[in-house]
Parts: structure tokens; sequence; C-alpha cells
């Protein structure tokens, strides 16, 4: 009995996942919203590894860029204000003060770095939706910002602010976009909690968001109510690790959920909101 079962899990969850992830795929392009009918593309290009060959030129500096850094053993010191584990409890006011740790690059960019999968994917998000006025929350050693960064080179238009909390990372991340040639990146040091009202005043109207970092739940929603007036219609937020604690789940549902929110897609490791819209439609996909 055992055995049929491990069979039954074996043959049959993974088939049964595929036919259900087509299924959502199939549904998004249906969509009465055309940002959905566009992340449904987006995904389906990073399933199948769609790439031109200006794109693969600029994947393939930054991953050499990538491997340089996961190969080297300079030691930082970093000034850390996140929630640091799911199983901490911290509160607002200590990972306010935050904590200096030290590591090395390696250590920083294979464990906080995004993977290439995502990479691409929001690489190909800013493809496909060609915003003009981003900004990241989190900027680390600058894999995300240097990806996003791309394309809006390839789109021809676009510029980035990326705030970052520890000023090693964000001088190294500064170094990243500087050896790629982007000039349309801006790294802004500081806590988020700080920085956020004035950098908003510089941008004004943004089309997308990246909130990838401090991975509170209190926070987050904080952070999207704080950005959300400047929020153009039609504009995507991306949260990332939002399946990271319970906190951080509890938070997205509540996005999901928000009055402003039209569409949102589940992605497990990350999550997309889309502003506005007369369409209020929820999936899950996996990539
Ligand atoms: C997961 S990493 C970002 C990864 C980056 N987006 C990438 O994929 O290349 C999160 C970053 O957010 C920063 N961070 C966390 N909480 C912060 C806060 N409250 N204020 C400013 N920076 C913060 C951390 O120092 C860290 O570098």
């Amino acid at each position: 009995m055992i055995y049929i079962q491990a069979l039954w899990d074996l043959l049959y969850h993974p088939v049964h996942a595929a036919l259900k992830n087509e299924q959502e795929l199939a549904r998004m392009k249906g969509s009465g919203s055309d940002t959905v009918k566009a992340l449904a593309s987006v995904a389906d290009d990073v399933l199948n590894g769609t790439v031109t060959v200006g794109e693969a030129q600029w994947r393939d500096r930054i991953e050499s860029l990538r491997t340089r850094m996961e190969r080297s053993n300079e030691i930082l010191s970093i000034a850390d204000y996140g929630a640091q584990s799911p199983l901490k409890q911290l509160s607002a006011q200590t990972m306010y003060a935050g904590r200096v740790v030290t590591r090395s690059v390696r250590e920083v960019c294979r464990s906080s770095s995004k993977p290439l999968k995502w990479s691409m994917f929001l690489f190909r998000l800013v493809r496909r939706l060609k915003p003009e006025s981003l900004l990241e929350l989190g900027t680390c050693l600058g894999i995300s910002g240097a990806y996003i960064g791309a394309a809006m080179s390839m789109n021809g238009f676009g510029s980035l602010v990326t705030i970052e909390g520890a000023e090693t990372l964000a001088a190294k991340a500064q170094t990243n976009f500087d050896t790629l040639g982007f000039r349309n990146i801006e790294t802004v040091v500081g806590r988020f909690q700080d920085r956020l009202d004035a950098v908003l005043q510089k941008t004004g109207r943004l089309d997308a968001v990246l909130i990838d970092g401090h991975h509170d739940g209190a926070a987050t929603l904080r952070y999207f109510e704080t950005i959300l007036p400047a929020l153009a219609p039609g504009a995507v937020v991306v949260f990332d690790d939002i399946g990271w604690s319970m906190e951080m789940h509890e938070a997205w549902k509540m996005l999901r959920a928000h009055h402003s929110v039209g569409c949102s897609i589940d992605m497990f490791d990350m999550g997309i909101c889309c502003i506005g819209g007369s369409v209020r439609e929820t999936y899950r996909i996996a990539i």
C-alpha cells in the first residue's frame, strides 16, 4: 500500500501540478486585464527559456559579475535592519536599531541575491510592461537592480531608484552598476523607514515597485501604504519572499485583498499586485 501511495505521489503530483499551472496560465491569458495577459507571457517566456541574442548578452554580463562575487572572500561589515529570521519576532524598534554583521561578499551573494530564474522574470517583466519609473526596496549587491537596468537599457528608457540600508552593500552595488554602464539607476543609502518619503517626493509617479527587503509583515504593509499614493493606475508592485514567514504570508493575504489592488498573482516565492483596474482576479502560478 505504501509503495502504491509513493508511486501515486511520484507520478500524479508533478503531472497534476504541471496541468494546474497550464490551466492558471491559460486563465491569465484570457484575463480582462492587459497587465495580467502580459505577465502570463512573461511567465511563459521564463518557463520556455525564451531570450533574444541581445537579452542573452546582458544576462551573460550580469551572471559573470555574479560569478565573480560568488568567488569573492572580501569581508564586509553590514548594517542589518531586517527581520533576520522567520523564527525571531523582533520588535519594530529592534529592527530599526539594527545590528552589524560581518559577511563575505560570497556569502551575501549566495544567500541574498535573486537567483537567475527570478532575475530573468524581473528582466522580462520590465521588458514587457515597459515601466518608466521604478523603485526597489533592498538593493543588496545590485543583482536584481542590474537585471532591471539591463531591461531599461534595452527598452531605451526608464529609471530606477533603489534603497539599501547597508552602506557597504550599496557601495558594491553602485560599483556593479557603474561597471555595467548604467546611468539610470540611483542608489540611496539608508533605512527604508527613513528614506522612503524623500525618495517618493523625488520620483513622483511610479509604474513598478519591487519590495525585496526587511521581511517583516507589518513593515511590508506600511511600505505599501506609503508608496500607494505614488503608484500610477495599472502599476505593478512585486513583493518578494511572501512565504518567508507566517507574518509575511498574512501580509500577502491582506495585500491581495486591499481595495486598491485589482488582480494579483501568487507565485509562491513572489507575489504581484496590479493597482486599480475594473477587473479583480487572483491567480497562482509557478515558474
Ligand atoms: C534580499 S536582499 C535584496 C536582494 C536584491 N534585491 C537582489 O535580488 O539582488 C534585502 C536587502 O534589503 C536590505 N534591508 C533590509 N531591511 C532594510 C531596511 N529596513 N532598510 C534598508 N535596507 C534594508 C538588506 O540590507 C538587504 O541588502
